[in-house]
């Protein structure tokens, strides 16, 4: 078993962090948030991620896994130190090294022994050669220090069944040594391993997350289709779905993808090859779809409604998927502030987003609208002129066609997630609209 640091306890550091304790390594997270650290020393997961909590708790009190802010005693005689800090995107599209910089200085400074350095964080192509480079630059100490690139293929809301059962781990060196370290710290997952040159590696982990944008915008683009020569998206993707080199899994055409991933990576690639002067035309493409499909649902209710000014507007999830708290890229945030500047009265429910919601709308007035958040569908739909649906929460899933009728004052619903049965709803007396299917 290995002693292992963790730079960053974000989802990517955390997740990872915590895992490879389960597994037998010995963990030290670091991070440079003093709260965060004695929430976590508390045994509390400063994000919500099912089964976090109890792994952080168990391997604990087990002794297996520490949080500090003081890096120089994690780093110093660590065999491998992951790196799992943020890589947000900047206004030109590529992505900010700023964090990794100030980790990588970091370790330079603090490491006594022979170690492996792991970034973890998504970065673009070259970026681990200049990590290596940048730490060799700063030592301090006469040791011998490697970066392998390990990218991380967990998604939110399953992050911990994601990387203890991943079904690929991608490692990517450049010397026998760091390939078999990697290869160490991995045996216990029991996971199957591809084990790669770090460029590939690093363009792995692009690649696949801009294949799965392009694959839902591919689907919205179709959707939209569909809906004006008559066919169903849902029908089409299922026929679809038989043929194993298409695959069943991410052809649901929706209010496109949101997250920190998808937007981010797809810009980021896009901008990589714009700096190598090539134009990635298919990556382009799935990001101009996916903006025009965020606001598809405003678009058409739109069309129906003259105004949205003192209407009563339900809203049903908030979170750019459902199983996390999290909002980024989420198509709440591009429909809401439309809705609000029309004079909107929005009652919004969301099971765990709300309280984020609000730290960007605060309850009550907002421009000319107005926004307030329910604990319960009930409350948002009593009496509602019309309901927008933006996240397939089980609990939004669960609404009967019937409970539309009987609780909007108009039962008019429009539906980012095709989550309901058209003639379902048609048959309950609901106005339904969705995507991709028919009105
Ligand atoms: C994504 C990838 O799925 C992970 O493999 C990857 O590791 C992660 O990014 C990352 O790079 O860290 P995540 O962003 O958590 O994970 O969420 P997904 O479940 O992939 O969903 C992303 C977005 O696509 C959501 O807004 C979701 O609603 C949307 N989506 C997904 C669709 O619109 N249609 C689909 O069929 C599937």
């Amino acid at each position: 078993m290995f002693k292992i640091a963790v730079a960053g306890t974000g989802y990517v550091g955390l997740v990872a962090g915590v895992c490879f304790a389960e597994v037998g390594h010995q963990v030290t997270c670091v991070d440079i948030d003093e709260e965060k650290v004695d929430l976590m020393k508390s045994g509390n997961s400063p994000i919500y991620e099912e089964g976090l909590e109890e792994l952080m708790k168990k391997n604990y009190v087990a002794g297996r896994i520490d949080y500090t802010t003081d890096y120089k005693s994690a780093y110093k005689d660590a065999d491998a130190i992951f790196i799992g800090v943020g890589t947000p995107e900047q206004p030109d599209g590529s992505a900010n090294l700023s964090y990794i910089a100030t980790v990588a200085r970091q370790i330079a400074e603090s490491i006594e022994k022979d170690c492996l350095v792991v970034v973890k964080s998504t970065v673009p192509v070259g970026t681990n050669d200049k990590v290596e480079q940048f730490i060799n630059d700063f030592l301090v100490n006469d040791v011998k220090v490697e970066v392998a690139s390990n990218p991380e293929f967990l998604a939110q809301g399953s992050a911990v069944h994601d990387t203890l059962y991943a079904e690929r781990v991608i490692i990517g060196t450049e010397s026998k040594w760091a390939e078999e370290l990697m290869m160490n710290i991995y045996e216990p997952f029991h996971l199957p391993v591809v084990s790669v040159n770090r460029r590939s590696a690093e363009m792995i982990k692009y690649a696949s997350n801009d294949f799965l944008a392009l694959k839902i915008s591919y689907m919205n683009d179709i959707a939209n289709l569909c809906e004006l020569v008559g066919a169903d998206i849902q029908d089409v993707a299922r026929g679809m779905s038989f043929d194993e080199r298409i695959g069943s899994k991410f052809l649901n055409a929706g209010i496109g993808y949101g997250g920190s991933c998808f937007p981010k990576d797809t810009k980021a690639l896009e901008n990589i090859a714009r700096q190598n002067g090539y134009e990635l035309k298919t990556v382009k493409a799935a990001i101009d779809v996916n903006q025009e499909q965020k606001t598809m649902l405003y678009k058409k209710a739109s069309k129906r409604l003259i105004t949205f000014n003192g209407l009563k507007v339900a809203v049903l999830g908030l979170t750019f998927k459902p199983g996390t708290d999290d909002l980024r890229e989420a198509a709440s945030l591009e429909n809401i502030p439309l809705l609000l500047e029309q004079g909107a009265n929005i009652y919004a429910f969301d099971p765990v987003g709300a309280e984020n919601f609000a730290k960007v709308y605060p309850e009550g007035h907002n421009g000319k609208g107005r926004i307030t958040y329910v604990a319960n569908i009930e409350e948002a739909l009593e009496g509602a002129n019309v309901c927008f649906v933006f996240t397939e929460w089980g609990e939004v899933k669960a609404v009967t066609p019937e409970s539309y009728k009987k609780l909007m004052r108009t039962p008019l619903v429009f539906d980012g997630r095709n989550i309901y049965e058209v003639d379902e709803m048609g048959r309950a007396g609901v106005e339904y609209h969705s995507i991709g299917r028919k009105e």
